[in-house]
């Protein structure tokens, strides 16, 4: 990094809540500062003071305050404690992100947050954003009161020596990242009281660079049996493995809350065409890569059904390093298929790219009759886990992440064809699940045709979720954890 004496100098204040400045010059001041940051990190200023107070996160929030002139509760005093724990947890997510990680950061927050509340808490929660890039798309879209929790959780000052950092995020972003972010843990590891690294893969095994910095943690936590495993068995230290399963928040996703969406009016028609009466509608959501198993899908879907079959197939998708034109790549896929179009024509298939707001996401699930996802391979499965809570019969793959929860009585389990090799990407080489394609044909039809059995399944899912996942029994599960190495 080449930051000159000069750029330093003409970086402002970091408080310019109450100027006028156009976005613009605001977004230049941002990334000014985030590069002072990096330079204040690696000069040593924090263990100096012994204090860590870093200003990444809260210009993503001044920034993001600015469409919503909801400054005040920026400034406004926090609330008075009667009893001021002197250890804090820092949790270090891509809480301005959106996907995955973000999603889980936030998940495990409110829990930590709303059991705060009850019980007198043996240390504060803090929170930094870490480990990928904004969406301010994403931030405007977030319920009113996560936004709020964020801006207060913010503001939490503590002492490296009695703070225990969480990096949750991907290894490639921890201290020293690999990419340009925030660095986590902020400083050198043995300033904080403990650090612990919460990641998770999709394949079979863990790369060398990853399981180095893996054992630097402390603690590396995984969701679930299977990353215990892929993780041990890649050489992680096994005396640093901890399963902590994922949060879901049963409450927001509360099938008895919500009216459905109208989805014909966010979706484009791919293929087939709209049927006017109610169809029986299949939900998939994920990100347009190969891993999700869109291809099987499609396949699968249109040769089981046509035109008479009255069914819809909704994939809910948004672009992983392509473009967003989801309608030529589907056709394109066709042409290179050995599909033919049935006489009665094809089953209708619809694509959503546009933005879906959070909010909106459990009226998405409630206009859907069962949601489908063959993936090759999830860390924890996060839209399968919201469809089971939301009710829904689920058909997703039984390998990685969803076998610690999927079931016969909650869902349907896909089987599983054989292994194959990652051909792409950072995990070239590695291995993941080819779902049946057969098989996936045979389950959806069963849906259809045994509706009542499927809804059965579908109301199970929402209560092992409910009795397995709700935060409130996650969040029991990670205080014990972190109490435990706060006796230490
Ligand atoms: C942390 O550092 C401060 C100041 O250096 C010191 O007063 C305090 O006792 C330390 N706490 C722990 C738990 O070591
Ligand atoms: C839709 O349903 C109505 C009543 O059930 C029926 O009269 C009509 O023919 C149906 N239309 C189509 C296109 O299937
Ligand atoms: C799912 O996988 C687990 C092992 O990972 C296996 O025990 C179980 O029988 C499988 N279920 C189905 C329906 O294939
Ligand atoms: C649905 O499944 C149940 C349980 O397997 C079975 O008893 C019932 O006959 C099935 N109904 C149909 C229409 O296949």
């Amino acid at each position: 990094m080449n930051l000159s004496e000069s750029n330093m100098q003409h970086v402002p204040n970091p408080t310019p809540l109450t100027t006028t400045q156009p976005i613009k010059s605001k977004f230049r001041f941002y990334s000014l500062s985030l590069l002072v940051l990096f330079v204040a990190i690696s000069l040593g200023v924090f263990t100096t003071t012994n204090y860590f107070k870093v200003h990444y996160f809260k210009y993503s929030l001044t920034l993001s305050q600015s469409f919503f002139q909801s400054i005040g509760s920026l400034i406004s005093p926090q609330k008075s404690e009667l009893f001021v724990s002197p250890h804090c947890v820092l949790w270090m997510a891509p809480f301005l992100s959106g996907g995955g990680y973000s999603s889980e950061g936030w998940s495990y927050i409110l829990a930590l947050h709303n059991r705060h509340n009850k019980k007198m808490h043996p240390f504060r929660l803090a929170i930094e954003h870490h480990g990928d890039q904004e969406s301010l798309d994403f931030w405007v879209g977030l319920p009113q009161d996560m936004k709020s929790l964020a801006r207060d959780l913010y503001q939490t000052k503590c002492r490296m020596n009695e703070t225990i950092v969480v990096c949750h995020s991907e290894p490639g972003a921890w201290y020293p990242p690999l990419f340009d972010t925030f660095p986590c843990p902020p400083s050198v590891y043995h300033n904080f009281k403990s650090v612990i690294g919460r990641t998770m893969f999709e394949t079979d095994r863990v790369n060398a660079e990853h399981v180095e910095r893996c054992n630097r943690m402390d603690y590396v936590w995984v969701p679930t049996e299977f990353h215990v495993s892929t993780f041990v068995e890649s050489g992680v230290d096994p005396s640093k493995v901890v399963k902590i399963v994922q949060p879901i928040d049963v409450k927001f996703f509360d099938p008895d809350k919500y009216k459905p969406l109208d989805l014909a009016s966010r979706a484009k028609l791919v293929l087939g065409s709209s049927i006017v009466n109610k169809s029986f509608v299949f939900l998939s959501i994920f990100k347009w890569e190969y891993r999700k198993g869109w291809d099987v899908l499609l396949r699968s879907y249109l040769k089981e059904f046509s035109k008479d079959d009255k069914v819809a197939l909704y994939l809910l998708t948004n672009p992983y390093h392509t473009d967003r034109d989801f309608g030529n790549k589907i056709l394109d896929f066709l042409e290179n298929s050995d599909l033919r179009e049935p006489v009665n024509g094809w089953a209708a298939v619809y694509v959503i790219d546009t933005h879906i707001a959070q909010s909106e996401f459990p009226s998405v699930y409630k206009a859907a009759d069962a949601f489908v996802l063959p993936t090759r391979g999830e860390g924890w499965g996060r839209p399968i886990v919201e469809a089971m809570s939301m009710s829904l019969p689920v058909i997703t793959t039984n390998w990685s992440g969803p076998t610690e929860y999927l079931t016969e009585d909650n869902s349907y389990p896909l089987p599983v064809d054989r292994m194959s090799e990652v051909m792409e990407g950072p995990f070239k080489g590695h291995l993941w699940a080819e779902p049946c394609e057969y098989k996936l044909q045979v389950l959806m039809r069963q849906v259809i045709n045994n509706f009542t059995v499927a809804k059965a399944k579908g109301r199970k899912a929402r209560k092992d979720m409910v009795t397995k996942f709700s935060p409130e029994i996650v969040a029991d599960i990670v205080m014990d954890h972190l109490q435990n190495i706060l006796v230490q």
